[in-house]
């Protein structure tokens, strides 16, 4: 039997332990509802709920109230462009977007506005010295294809010169599982992450929101309606609530804060992606085009597709990322139609490393 290897860490998370025992032990012992219960049971959900929040506030150094759970990254994307749209009611925004972008930044502005193209240096990193003039702008912290933190504070400063009344918006999906967020520091206005990305379950994400009670909502229903008074005068709740319609994705939320310790206590695995960046760099037909200092390594081959390629380890039951990893642009940008992606998590180990190039020389022959 071959040795199961998942080194698609960009994609989603393996679980760890402490994530899923805090999940069944909440689904045990802990279980009801949020935000409507009057018992003690469904008061202890609330508090539990709170701490989260107050957690991943501390996590990205946010104030509590900006943290709004989402579904992930792509529902807080396509719900910023409809708190854009409620709050500016029609007016006609121009949206800078880069090649960096993962499709569920970039399309959804692209889907309502025009764009304008943040240009890329030579080594694919945001070019601080060519910023285009816009209202709002997406800026992606770290692309899921090349691997590299941008420097998020100096975009944002360069922006802010440029405009001081400028909407910054930043996808932290691949950033947020190599650095660290701070909010007040990259001074953005809304960001946001996915918690499968850092070992917490589907279905929960966070939208950070500065100032959030200055924007429009997006969504209607239950758990965000202070009080009807007619139906002229409906008075919503405060942030967070008010961006918060609907049950909540409870359990996930419970597992999302022991998703957050976890990672924060995981320094990266360097050692394996330098060793694999080494290994891979000497096999003739693999052509890197990450750096060596990449989170993940991505590659073409000029003697094989890489559906192909990801065929063949998929046999040999490795699973990693090929294809155009739902970042087309990027792919335009360096005129390949898609790359295979190692990327790495704290389940991996050096042994695993090994295995994945032994098999891969003996595929790449
Ligand atoms: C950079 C980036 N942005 C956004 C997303 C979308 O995240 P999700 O599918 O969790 O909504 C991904 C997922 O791969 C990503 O890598």
């Amino acid at each position: 039997m071959n040795k199961f290897v998942y080194m698609d860490a960009g994609a989603s998370w393996l679980k760890p332990l402490s994530v899923i025992e805090s999940e069944a032990d909440f689904l045990r012992n802990s279980y009801a509802n949020a935000g409507r219960g009057i018992c003690a049971r469904a008061g202890r959900v609330d508090s539990l709920i709170d701490e989260v929040r107050g957690a991943v506030a501390n996590f990205i150094n946010a104030d509590k109230e900006s943290v709004i759970w989402t579904s992930g990254t792509t529902d807080a994307f396509n719900r910023i462009v409809n708190i854009l749209k409620n709050t500016f009611d029609g007016k006609n925004l121009t949206v800078a977007v880069s090649d960096l972008d993962h499709h569920s930044a970039r399309l959804p502005f692209e889907m309502w506005v025009k764009t304008v193209v943040m240009p890329l240096d030579d080594n694919f990193n945001i070019d601080v010295n060519s910023i285009p003039f816009a209202d709002v702008y997406v800026i992606t912290a770290m692309s899921n294809v090349m691997g590299i933190a941008q420097d998020v504070v100096q975009i944002i400063k360069t922006i802010r010169a440029k405009n001081s009344k400028a909407i910054t918006v930043v996808d932290a999906a691949q950033f947020v599982a190599h650095n660290k967020i701070d909010v007040k520091k990259f001074d953005c206005d809304f960001l946001c992450f996915s918690g499968h990305k850092i070992g917490a379950d589907t279905g929960i994400g966070v939208m950070y929101i500065k100032n959030p009670d200055d924007w429009a909502v997006d969504k209607f229903g239950g758990g965000m309606v202070n009080r009807i008074i007619d139906s002229d005068n409906i008075i919503l709740n405060k942030a967070p609530e008010k961006f918060e319609a609907g049950t909540l994705p409870i359990t996930q939320i419970i597992g999302l804060k022991t998703a957050i310790e976890y990672v924060s206590n995981w320094n990266g695995s360097h050692d394996i992606i330098n060793y694999m960046y080494d290994e891979l760099s000497k096999i003739e037909h693999i052509k890197i085009f990450t750096s060596p200092d990449s989170c993940m390594i991505s590659f073409y081959l000029d003697n094989m597709h890489v559906i192909d390629f990801g065929a063949m380890l998929g046999a040999h039951d490795i699973c990693v990322r090929v294809g155009n990893m739902c970042a087309s642009w990027i792919h335009k940008k360096l005129n390949i139609d898609g790359s295979v992606r190692i990327s790495v998590g704290p389940w991996n180990t050096m042994d695993d490393a090994k295995y994945v190039i032994d098999v891969i020389k003996n595929l790449v022959k």
